[in-house]
């Protein structure tokens, strides 16, 4: 049978305090919303229905392109009106498992495992065992230990809020029994709200077995409704994509002081030092060393680089064997060939580096061609904007710019040749030869410094 899933996400999220629909609020760089679409991406199922309220031009205007159904529920009446909402659009035969937006690190498995309890006989409900369960709805159960009904915290009498067995909020149930117990939800309730949980009771009412599966991950069943919750599951979910890693053979300095906002595929023997952030897409080859304090966005790492301490690397390829670092800065749009070596206080942007060459003091190296071999003294800057517009600096191989110097745009330096220390190059200079621009070095006799008068 068809599974059919509909994430509840229409809640405002009044806790956090945000101009923002909660659900778009971020984990792991990625809206928490987003997390649960991807999980329910990869179970086997028909549709996913989103129920969005608060907000929703922003959750589809980020999450439009995921592909799911979106459903308006304009006033929130509680869960049970929420999941009604979605239902026209959900295949009678079929089972609908339901999610929340605000519990994004769910995993595929429990969910695996909670569909497969379900048949014309049973439903699924997702239970844990919490010592501190007030403000959740709790699992009354019988002598023989069969589940009987939900009773939220708000309804709940002093016996039943002893419960430590709480609802996580999702479930699995058929379609076709869901739709017939949604048409009988009443509101009568401490909240003046459509439960869902009222569902179970009608189920015992009808025969149907209700199973609950019960999970000790805590985690993974976790809501999200205020900045500690929020923070909180960042750090269990850096910890769970850390520990992936090390899995896969990364060597951690410190697994609670590494961040992944995206993805990282790391190949042998890669070590990473501690606070290290890591966004966007992140390839790293077999040996490749990370220092500490570094920004990686967007960057595909040859083997055997070493990138040292407190670099920033943005949208960049950097070549085998290369060396990086420490404080450097290479922005978007570079591409560094292999063994090159950028050094302390340099920033590159937008430009291409051949293989063995050298930048290693105190540069800005902005659109420019340079070749291979090609050495590139302390202190050298490119001028390579004029206020209005931007131009290429074109250094050949093998190359040596002596330092301090200004290669001022448009400009091609000659293959081979060298620039004099001090050089402001303003008209392209001839392959293998010394070009410099400096007045001759000359005394003053007898000048004297200025005097503070007394
Ligand atoms: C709900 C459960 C409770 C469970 C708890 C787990 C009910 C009646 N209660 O309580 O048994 O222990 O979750 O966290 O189901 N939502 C809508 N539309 C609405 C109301 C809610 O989309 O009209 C969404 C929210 O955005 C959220 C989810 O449903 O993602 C749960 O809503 P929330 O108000 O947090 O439910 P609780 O009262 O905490
Ligand atoms: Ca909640």
């Amino acid at each position: 049978m068809d599974t059919e899933i509909i994430i509840l996400a229409a809640g405002q999220g009044t806790r956090m305090h945000s101009d923002k629909p909660k659900v778009l609020h971020e984990l792991g760089g990625r809206p928490m919303l987003a997390h649960v679409i991807a999980t329910a991406q990869r179970l086997q199922s028909s549709h996913i229905h989103v129920v969005y309220g608060h907000g929703g031009e922003h959750v589809q205007d980020q999450l439009g392109h995921l592909g799911v159904d979106w459903i308006e529920q304009p006033e929130q009446l509680g869960t049970g009106h929420a999941v009604q909402q979605a239902m026209p659009a959900v295949a009678q035969d079929s089972i609908a498992l339901v999610l929340y937006g605000d519990v994004p690190l769910i995993r595929k498995e429990t969910l695996d495992n909670l569909i497969k309890t379900v048949d014309d006989q049973h439903m699924g409900v997702l239970t844990t065992i919490l010592s501190e369960p007030d403000g959740y709805g709790r699992i009354v159960r019988n002598a023989q230990d069969q589940v009987l009904r939900i009773v939220e915290h708000k309804d709940a009498s002093e016996q039943d809020r002893a419960i430590n067995e709480i609802n996580t909020g999702i479930l699995a149930v058929q379609a076709k029994q869901l739709h017939q117990w949604l048409d009988r939800l009443q509101n009568d309730n401490a909240q003046g709200e459509y439960y869902l949980t009222d569902i179970i009771e009608m189920a015992v009412d009808d025969g149907v077995t209700v199973v609950a599966t019960v999970t000790d991950d805590e985690i993974e069943v976790t809501g999200i409704n205020d900045k500690i919750q929020l923070q909180m599951m960042e750090r269990s979910y850096q910890m769970r994509q850390a520990q992936e890693l090390m899995r896969k053979g990364v060597t951690l300095a410190d697994a609670s002081r590494f961040d992944l906002r995206g993805s990282c595929e790391a190949g042998k023997d890669v070590r990473i030092d501690v606070n290290v952030v890591m966004e966007g897409r992140v390839e790293l080859g077999d040996r490749v060393s990370i220092g500490p304090n570094v920004v990686l966005k967007n960057v595909a790492i040859g083997d055997d680089v070493q990138v040292f301490a407190n670099s920033v690397l943005e949208d960049a390829k950097i070549g085998a064997g290369s060396r990086i670092g420490p404080f450097a800065r290479v922005r978007p749009e570079t591409v560094l060939s292999e063994n090159t070596h950028i050094g302390n206080f340099v920033e590159i942007k937008k430009s291409t580096i051949g293989a063995g060459s050298k930048i290693n003091h105190l540069s800005y190296i902005g659109d420019a061609e340079i070749g291979k071999q090609v050495n590139i003294g302390a202190g050298t800057i490119t001028c390579n904007y004029d206020g209005a517009y931007k131009y290429k600096t074109i250094i050949g191989d093998n190359a040596f710019i002596g330092s301090d110097s200004q290669l001022v745009a448009p400009v091609t330096i000659g293959k081979g040749a060298t620039i004099g220390a001090g050089s402001t190059i303003s008209r392209d200079t001839p392959e293998g030869e010394l070009t410099l621009s400096r007045s001759k070095q000359q005394t003053i006799k007898n000048w004297q410094r200025p005097q503070k008068k007394k």
